[in-house]
């Protein structure tokens, strides 16, 4: 798995890359994480550089007591989300963009 990390320079202050990791561990591809593939090609059209996207090995939420069920994860920068959907990591990715501008 190859991890990139940007810094960028945006209108002379430096903004640090948010990193999106989707999850495809064994839990949350058998709930559904496949449907979240089209995240691989949505972000870089949408945000370039200013956000990255990876597969991630288990994030380590589906071994918690009672938490397997709310897979697929994925995390953006520090956040975890549950249940994820296309659209619930786009929200959170907007919040972030638009905090960082
Ligand atoms: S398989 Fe996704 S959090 Fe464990």
């Amino acid at each position: 798995m190859i991890k990139l990390n940007y810094i960028i320079e945006t209108k002379g202050a430096l903004m640090e890359t948010i990193e999106v990791k989707i999850c495809s561990g064994t839990t949350c591809f058998v709930m559904g994480s496949s449907f979240l593939n089209e995240l691989y090609e949505l972000i870089p059209q949408k945000y370039g550089e200013k956000v990255s996207v990876t597969q991630s090995l288990c994030l380590g939420q589906c071994s918690k007591q009672d938490t397997h069920s709310n897979a697929p994860y994925v995390k953006v920068a520090d956040t975890i989300i549950s249940e994820a959907t296309v659209e619930k990591v786009l929200a959170e990715i907007e919040k972030r963009v638009n905090k960082n501008e």
